[in-house]
């Protein structure tokens, strides 16, 4: 016991930093632990049903954006009716016959609604840049989608999340578990989570297609895809053109309905 008046001894500051150290990796690791239970998880193997007839007209949201634009400009490569819903049709930047632009928000039930009508499936690349406080943009965002493809009986989904959430936690790598996520991300990729599941509680057909880290770099026509790809380690990296191929071929195929797949290169 310490004598009566005596001060007590200072945690020296190479203990204090490690217990800070100590503290926010366990801090990193149940963030990650928690959107592991959040996401969704698998429950059965991909369908491996037959090919499915290929829609004509196709609804894509986020179609300003880095991978939206490349679906965008797929999709019409690939004799796609397009509908591209966005807040601002000055950044489309596209001019095609086969394009139709719907000015409005992902928020607005009714915007959503009025861009449904006619449409075979819906392709989301739904994001943003509100990181540093809680949104639910993505998550009640893709309600909407969910309820207006309902409303026009509109049967398949393909929304882009990330790896890192789900059966995918931690398989963004190192870098992305223990600083990315924890230090930027954590409510961001808290809506995911929600968006995930809120999407494979739907009755409609889904896929949601959690890539890797995105570059701009050229579409390369081959990726790594499935339930398993990832890195624990290393961050793992695909273009946003490969992930528009990808979420196109989801379309046109039923080899990964209802299923999360990764893909990254
Ligand atoms: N960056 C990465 O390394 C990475 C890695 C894995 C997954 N992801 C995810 O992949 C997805 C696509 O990423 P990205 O970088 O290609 O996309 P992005 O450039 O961030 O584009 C997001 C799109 O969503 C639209 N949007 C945002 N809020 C909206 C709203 N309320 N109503 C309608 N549209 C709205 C944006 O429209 P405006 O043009 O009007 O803003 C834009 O078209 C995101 O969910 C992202 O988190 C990213």
């Amino acid at each position: 016991m310490r004598p009566f008046g005596q001060r007590p001894q200072r945690v020296s500051r190479g203990g204090r930093e490690m217990t800070l150290l100590f503290l926010f990796l366990s801090y990193a690791l149940a963030l990650s632990a928690a959107l592991a239970r959040a996401g969704h998880r698998a429950q059965s193997a991909a369908s491996g049903e037959a090919p499915r007839r290929r829609p004509a007209r196709v609804l894509i949201v986020g179609a300003t954006g880095g991978t939206g634009r490349q679906l965008v400009a797929q999709a019409l490569e690939r004799g796609y009716a397009v509908t591209a819903l966005v807040r601002d049709p000055s950044r489309l930047k596209a001019e095609h016959p086969q394009l139709t632009v719907v000015q409005g928000d992902v928020l607005d039930a009714a915007t959503v609604e009025a861009a449904m009508r006619g449409q075979e499936a819906v392709l989301s690349a739904l994001g943003h840049k509100r990181f540093i406080y809680p949104t639910r943009i993505l998550s009640e965002g893709t309600r909407n989608i969910l309820r207006a493809m309902a409303t026009h009986g509109v049967p398949r989904l393909v929304c882009e999340t990330s790896l890192g959430i789900g059966d995918s936690a931690g398989r963004m790598g190192l870098y992305f578990t223990f600083f990315l996520l924890p230090m930027i991300l954590p409510f961001y990729f808290s809506d995911k989570a929600r968006q995930e599941r809120i999407i494979a509680e739907s009755n409609v057909e889904w896929v949601i297609v959690r890539p890797g880290v995105l570059t701009n770099g050229e579409k390369r026509g081959r990726s790594r895809h499935g339930r398993h790809v990832g890195s624990f380690l290393w961050t793992v990296r695909i273009s946003r053109a490969d992930v528009a191929d990808f979420m196109l071929n989801q379309i046109e195929s039923d080899s990964y309905l209802r299923t999360a797949p990764g893909v990254c290169w």
